[in-house]
């Protein structure tokens, strides 16, 4: 049995790495293919190193571009590559270009598809990730959902009940291998001159959010107002995405701390002391929601309601008075929520799962 992880972003390599490991452990004859969606050191690079993963054996190298003409040279390019090396199964994660890229050209060459995180739904087509979430689980072979709810919207859109496995999300297994290990960068926060539970951290990267010039710069607002009436320094690792809209828009970040991205241990660290996380990003919400750290999602819909059921993320949009009052309303909370997305064992559930499939 030959598999192949396909995976091209950030947050895929992070969630990935739990899967990764499993298929080490087991002594699995897989590899990688990294389509290049992800190329700068930060995005990319600095998790296969501080994650201790494999190197990917292909990268596409694909950059940047449309959605329809990376996705386009990800399809030419992974075709190519899975005739060559002939995987029995590919497994994806998340809601990427990339995953749908990977899915599409395998299921087409009759090679069985695991996608891992299946059946989250926003129910809003305007998301490019929505149209890849949606497209990737109808073409999979095995669903790895990570909660019932994921598995009961599966189930209602007519996927068999035998495809869907509930995993947990491997967004656990990460936090929980990587939290101690985080501890020795304690010092992040002396070296950015944060203090633990003084301090707000953002981040804001999503199409809908920052490729719009007004409701980009209505979130910027809010996130002022916060940093202003609670007198707490806002720190937003920019991603690259966002830093280059705010310059294309001429948006200044007024009393928002602004920095590079950073590692996943620093980041780790940083979300696990901060009074409270602000973020569009799901892997964030997610891991705001674990580390019992409340949370405000800038979005006006989340594929994660699990994070809301459990109180521990209000889903507040881009206007900037409902931004605060969001944050009024969710600092008067008890931390004393349970984590929906599994006990940390989701990687060895897929691989294991798959293993008695091939
Ligand atoms: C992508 C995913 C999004 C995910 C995010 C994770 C899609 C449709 N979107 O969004 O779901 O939440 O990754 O971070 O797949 N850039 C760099 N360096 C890089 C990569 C990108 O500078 O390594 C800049 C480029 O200017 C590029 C822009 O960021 O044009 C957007 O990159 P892209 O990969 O298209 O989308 P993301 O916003 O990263
Ligand atoms: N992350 C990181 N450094 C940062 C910001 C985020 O390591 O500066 C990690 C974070 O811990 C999470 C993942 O990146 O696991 C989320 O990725 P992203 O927000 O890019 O994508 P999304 O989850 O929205 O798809």
């Amino acid at each position: 049995m030959k598999i192949a992880v396909i995976l091209g972003t950030r947050p895929e390599i992070i969630k990935m790495a739990p899967v990764i490991k499993e298929l080490e452990r087991k002594k699995a004859d897989f590899f990688i293919l990294h389509t290049g969606q992800h190329y700068s050191y930060e995005l990319d690079e600095v998790f296969f190193e501080q994650l201790t993963l494999p190197r990917p054996e292909y990268n596409l190298d694909v950059g940047s571009g449309s959605h329809g003409e990376a996705t386009g040279k990800m399809l030419i390019g992974i075709e190519k590559t899975l005739k060559e090396a002939k995987p029995d199964a590919v497994l994806v994660e998340g809601d990427t270009n990339s995953i749908l890229a990977g899915a599409l050209a395998a299921a087409k060459l009759g090679i069985r598809v695991g996608h891992v995180e299946a059946g989250l739904r926003s129910y809003d087509r305007t998301m490019p990730e929505e149209i890849n979430r949606v497209l990737t689980d109808h073409i999979s072979d095995y669903l790895f959902a990570p909660t019932p709810q994921a598995r009961e919207i599966l189930r209602g859109e007519g996927i068999p009940g035998e495809k869907i496995f509930i995993t947990g999300n491997t967004i656990v297994d990460a936090v929980n291998q990587n939290l101690e290990l985080s501890r020795s960068k304690a010092d992040i926060l002396d070296s950015l001159g944060l203090k633990p539970d003084g301090y707000f951290l953002v981040t804001l990267h999503r199409q809908e959010n920052v490729d719009s010039r007004a409701r980009f710069a209505s979130i910027l607002e809010g996130l002022k107002r916060v940093a202003a009436e609670f007198n707490m320094p806002v720190f937003y690792p920019v991603h690259p995405r966002s830093k280059k809209m705010m310059a294309e828009f001429g948006l200044g970040p007024g009393n928002i701390v602004l920095a590079e991205p950073v590692d996943f241990l620093a980041f780790l660290q940083l979300e696990s002391r901060a009074r409270l996380i602000l973020t569009d990003s799901g892997g964030v919400q997610e891991e705001a929601c674990i580390l019992k750290v409340p949370c405000v999602t800038l979005r006006d819909n989340t594929e994660r309601p699990e994070t809301v059921a459990v109180g521990a993320n209000i889903i507040a949009g881009s206007k900037a008075e409902n931004i605060v009052r969001a944050v009024r309303e969710m600092l008067k909370r008890e931390r004393d929520w349970d984590n929906p997305f599994g006990d940390g064992r989701a990687a060895e559930r897929v691989v294991a799962t798959l293993e008695g499939k091939l």
